[in-house]
């Protein structure tokens, strides 16, 4: 709506995971590398943690990008509101393995034979799970068990599981436990700190056709960081809807009030308990 105005080709700010946004600060970086290494060197299990909209999933699907690159065979969850049924039902949908998919011994034994022969010749095979915090312990259960197979080489399955904080506390359970000791790489995701919340923002308008970042004046790019926490999900929602007032506004940059009556129809609220000045 305001692109034109802007002098933007797309969305700076759209709210889906898109790799084509990506904005490579040193974390995300990091995370991916570890990501692409436990693959590579097939590690077996591998957990993302970070809180809600840190960029988990768009790590997810910059990995799947590689992936397809390098014709990595692998399954992406997203539901993992599943019953044990329903894991080996899509496991077997996504992997396209020849067998039923409604029985899981057939399953197992077509998935064995699959990453076995796959194993001797080719490259690896990856099981992705998204919101894996969500998991119930007996997927959980079968998940450990299918990161079991391996050969001399190494593990046939690698396995990443990525989720908000709670996947953590939940690998923390005793009963659990077997699984936390062949967790072989971590990687975490933090909100941005100040600096990067405002090289995020040039960075998604640089993206969208706009190289100079000169919309968001320092004073609100500082407070924006407060507010938004360095959330990359509500630096979006923020500046979407900083964009709009001010091309409704006529104006080419945001200003401190727009900032204020965005946060508040937002209904954010940050730590300190700063209330939005509104008039
Ligand atoms: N490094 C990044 N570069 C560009 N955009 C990012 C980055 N990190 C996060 N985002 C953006 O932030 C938003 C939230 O990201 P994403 O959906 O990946 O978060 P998430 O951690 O999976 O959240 P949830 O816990 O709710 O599943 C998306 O719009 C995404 O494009
Ligand atoms: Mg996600």
């Amino acid at each position: 709506m305001y692109n034109a105005f802007f002098g933007l080709t797309e969305n700076p700010f759209n709210l889906s995971p898109d790799p084509n946004f990506l904005y490579r600060s040193a974390q995300h970086e990091e995370a991916l590398a570890n990501l692409i290494y436990g693959v590579q060197s097939r590690k077996g299990f591998i957990v993302l943690t970070g809180e809600v909209g840190t960029g988990k999933t768009t790590m997810l699907e910059c990995l799947r990008d590689f992936l397809g690159s390098q014709e990595i065979p692998f399954a992406f969850l997203f539901n993992s509101r599943l019953t044990p049924e329903q894991f080996f039902e899509m496991l077997a949908y996504d992997f396209d393995l020849a067998c039923s998919r409604q029985s899981k011994t057939e399953v197992l034994f077509a998935l064995n034979a699959v990453l076995l022969a796959r194993a001797e010749t080719g490259p690896t095979t990856v099981l992705i799970v998204d919101e894996a915090h969500n998991l119930e312990w007996d997927v959980l259960e079968e998940i450990r068990l299918l990161g079991n197979l391996e050969n001399r080489r190494g593990k046939l399955l690698q396995i990443i599981l990525a989720g908000q904080p709670e996947l953590d506390r939940k690998l923390d359970l005793p009963e659990l436990r077997q699984l936390k000791q062949r967790i072989a790489l971590r990687t975490q995701l933090n909100p941005f700190p100040p600096e990067e919340t405002a090289l995020y923002i040039a960075s998604r308008l640089g993206h969208a056709g706009r190289a100079h970042q000169d919309i968001f004046p320092p004073d609100v790019l500082a407070e924006l960081h407060l507010r938004t926490e360095g959330i990359p999900r509500l630096i979006n929602s923020v500046c979407d809807n900083l964009l709009l007032m001010a091309f409704a506004m006529e104006s080419k940059v945001v200003t401190m009030p727009m900032l204020d009556e965005v946060t508040n129809d937002l209904r954010l609220v940050w730590p300190e308990g700063t209330a939005p000045a509104l008039s």
